[in-house]
């Protein structure tokens, strides 16, 4: 394959991306960064310069499995050191497959300060779709902070606790709109161009893919064109059976291709929409103009914002979870058993006072000494040797109560799984530190796909529930929701040699703990670069 070569400067900006001007993370200028095109089997080399002053940044490739270059998945603490302010440091990975992924910062709360944007990878020559398009546009979705990440991290490790709060304003194509007449002190312009919305401009009669992506911080998302059906063919990467929707969910750390045809009224413009769902919106719906040619694209409809389905309707986001499968054609069944069941409860906990989230009740924290470095060098007592918990009292928790024991304690423990083996997870949803509450949480896995083999509703028994889980032709994913007091079973093979995340993709709930590590074949990495290391016990 072709080598790609970019060159990113990492730097603090002044943007207005909502009218509202604020200091952002960009990549050579912008945020959104640059969409990373390639093919394929081709390898992608990005040069990052940290040009931040006083924050260290890592950049990590969503979707990317990094397949025999575990050391470049940009995951702070887990397989790199953070790069340091003045420092350079290259990526350098294959895109092992086609489809729509994400990149963003690993560190801290930077994601939330705008350091994301997409990879397109399309398929080598020769290769054929399963659906047909005249044309591919993409669009990136997020949720935006007036504060900066420095102090929505602070708010969340402080007592007492600061909860980043919902976000100000909801972005597409780092386009969005705050209402100016109510900012009293800084610089908010409503007719900065910076703040536009995003065009989606068609020609009546032709079809288009538009790949879906979140990165939001905090929010889920429905996603509709108004008047416009959508067919969903792509998820993270993997081709579904197609369903139509009106609205499509869209959980953080997820991408989706939908066809969408030009095919009602050509005489005006419509509404692309963005609305919250899953926790009570306080944010206005997020929106781009879906222009048909040859109306103005500035030309705004007449209609009302679409508003979208209940942002509480639970069993209508279970029902598109369930529906996606898939597609026939590439169909990739999981292996029939498996080895290991790991079930993972999700609960929000205290520890000393401080607000956290744990899984098995443990909160997870990062060690100075990257996993990738410790495990490889057998660097000893860098972090706690005792394994992470396989499961939890399930026989007796009660879900829908706050958490008995509210006390957990913070670990930076991992799983160590065995090379080559079939692995279950199931996580388990819980009410929260409040009653009747709740959350929907969309988990990622560094360096792998997995099957998503089922969803239920209430709590998972493991003597009964394995045997209705679908082996026949479950999607593969990267990122998948859990819903409020339900849980989600997925299925892999732990055949990547490294060291992987697993986390919740709400960026403040990671931080706050929601997450775990899993290891498997380190001893296969090959000779770790010097560049990735110089932090805690690691030398170069
Ligand atoms: Cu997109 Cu570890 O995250
Ligand atoms: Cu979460």
């Amino acid at each position: 394959g072709k080598t790609h070569f970019h060159n990113w400067d990492i730097a603090y900006k002044l943007k207005s991306p909502d009218c509202f001007q604020k200091l952002a993370i960009t990549i050579n200028g912008g945020t959104p960064g640059p969409t990373i095109d390639a093919q394929q089997g081709d390898t992608v080399v990005v040069k990052v310069h940290n040009k931040l002053f006083t924050e260290n940044i890592a950049i990590h490739w969503h979707g990317i499995r990094q397949i025999g270059t575990p050391w470049s998945d940009g995951t702070e603490g887990v397989t790199q050191c953070p790069i340091l302010p003045g420092e350079t440091f290259v990526y350098s990975f294959v895109v092992d497959h086609a489809g729509t992924f994400i990149y963003h910062a690993h560190y801290g709360m930077q994601r939330s300060a705008g350091l994301y944007g997409l990879i397109r990878v399309v398929l080598p020559p020769g290769e054929v779709e399963p659906f047909k398009y005249d044309s591919d546009q993409s669009l990136i979705l997020n949720d935006w902070w007036h504060k900066s990440a420095y102090e929505l991290s602070l708010g969340l490790s402080s007592l007492p606790f600061g909860w980043v709060g919902e976000p100000d304003s909801l972005l597409i194509n780092g386009r969005g709109r705050f209402n100016c007449s109510s900012v009293q002190g800084g610089t908010c312009n409503a007719t900065n161009p910076e703040c536009a919305p995003y065009v989606i401009s068609v020609v009546p009669g032709r079809t288009y893919r538009l790949r879906i992506a979140s990165v939001t911080s905090l929010s889920a998302f429905t996603f509709q064109i108004e008047g416009h059906n959508m067919t969903v063919v792509e998820a993270d990467g993997h081709y579904v059976r197609p369903i139509v929707v009106s609205s499509l969910y869209i959980y953080s750390g997820e991408t989706y291709s939908v066809i969408v045809k030009a095919d009602q009224d050509p005489s005006r413009n419509y509404w692309t929409a963005v609305n919250v769902v899953s926790r009570k919106p306080q944010t206005p719906t997020g929106f781009a103009i879906f222009n048909y040619y040859p109306n103005h694209p500035m030309k705004t409809p007449s209609t009302i914002l679409p508003l979208g389905p209940l942002w509480n309707d639970s069993a209508s986001r279970l029902k598109q979870d369930m529906a996606l499968k898939a597609h026939p054609d590439y169909n990739n069944p999981p292996p029939g058993k498996s080895d290991r069941l790991i079930l993972l409860l999700n609960t929000q906990n205290r520890i000393n006072g401080y607000t956290r989230w744990s899984v098995n009740n443990v909160s997870f924290t990062l060690p100075h000494t990257p996993y990738l470095i410790a495990l490889k060098e057998r660097l000893h007592n860098v972090f706690d040797q005792k394994p992470a918990p396989d499961t939890y009292d399930y026989k007796t928790y009660n879900i829908h109560q706050p958490p008995p024991n509210p006390n957990a304690t913070y670990s930076d423990s991992i799983y160590r799984l065995k090379f080559n083996s079939t692995v279950d997870v199931v996580l388990q949803n819980a009410n929260t530190l409040n009653a009747n509450n709740s959350e929907t949480h969309p988990w990622h896995l560094h360096g792998h796909d997995f099957w998503v083999v089922g969803h239920g509703v209430g709590k998972f028994d493991p003597e009964k529930d394995p045997k209705g889980f679908n082996l026949v032709d479950p999607i593969e994913k990267n990122t998948v929701a859990v819903q409020p007091y339900s849980w989600t079973a997925f299925r892999f093979r732990a055949d990547n040699p490294g060291v992987w995340a697993f986390h919740c993709h709400i960026e403040s709930h990671f931080f706050m703990g929601m997450g775990v590590v899993f290891e498997e074949g380190v001893h296969r990495v090959g000779k770790l670069p010097s560049r990735i290391k110089g932090c805690g016990a690691s030398r170069v």
